[in-house]
């Protein structure tokens, strides 16, 4: 089955966008805890979330609640620095998604180059596995990328699906053509695929065609959805048109 894991960083941006420095009177609200109980009573098979260097909207304390309560997995995105790695492996999040990080972005913009900082990015892992935590790499669907993650020891790659979905006509055939490669590639060598970063209710029977996924991390038109549809209902939408992904592929390798 292809599992869904839900972002819950844009619940925090809506929080800190009002409440950020507040200290005293109001409860911070919306909540990222209170939507990741919502998020998996509505049948999602996990929580993703992004602990910025700049805190932007995904607090520690959130991270340490969700721990306490989460009841299917964490999926924590990472930028691989030596603090994230103190409180990734003090935390236990199930799953470690290394990204890259830049303060001026609005969102992660490209996929982290594991070619270029190999030998760091390989020790991380290694440092993050010791500790008995999962990895994967969100890379652009680039051979080479793809390789090197391979040779990290990585459990799995995170597709980076963002160039994809901006893009229209030709260009987003070729995207879509370089993702079912890099998906096909992955699997060859050995690494669990999942795939994340602009998929939408409209694109996501384009996001069905790449094989061999496991997992879809999707944020922010879910949140989205849940302004006007609720949050249950959001989720419980994207799920049905995920359903079946399994049929056209004959299921993904590994179950967590
Ligand atoms: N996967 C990764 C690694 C991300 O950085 C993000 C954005 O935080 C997502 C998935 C979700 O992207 P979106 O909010 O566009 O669905």
């Amino acid at each position: 089955m292809l599992k869904l894991g839900v972002n819950i960083d844009h619940v925090a941006t809506l929080r800190e966008a009002r409440y950020k420095g507040v200290t005293g009177g109001a409860v911070p609200e919306p909540d990222p805890v209170w939507a990741a109980e919502i998020v998996e009573l509505a049948g999602a098979h996990g929580i993703t979330c992004h602990l910025r260097e700049d805190r932007r909207h995904l607090q520690e304390r959130d991270l340490r609640l969700l721990r306490q309560t989460c009841r299917t997995r964490i999926d924590l995105e990472m930028a691989p620095t030596p603090q994230m790695v103190r409180i990734a492996l003090d935390v236990k999040p199930e799953v470690c998604c290394l990204v890259p990080e830049n303060r001026q972005e609005v969102t992660t913009e490209g996929g982290l180059d594991v070619v270029g900082g190999f030998k760091h990015i390989a020790a991380v892992v290694k440092q993050l596995q010791a500790g008995g935590r999962e990895v994967s790499l969100f890379i652009d669907p680039d051979p080479r990328q793809i390789q090197a993650s391979a040779k990290t020891g990585a459990e799995f790659i995170e597709l980076h699906t963002g160039t994809f979905c901006n893009a229209t006509g030709a260009a987003a055939e070729r995207e879509l053509e370089r993702l079912i490669r890099g998906a096909k590639l992955a699997h060859r060598l050995g690494l669990r695929v999942n795939a994340g970063h602009g998929i939408n209710y409209q694109n996501i029977h384009r996001i069905l065609l790449i094989p061999h996924l496991e997992e879809l991390n999707i944020g922010h038109s879910i949140i989205s959805r849940a302004i006007f549809a609720g949050l249950s209902q959001a989720v419980r939408e994207m799920l049905t048109l995920m359903a079946g992904y399994r049929d056209r592929h004959g299921g993904s390798r590994g179950q967590r």
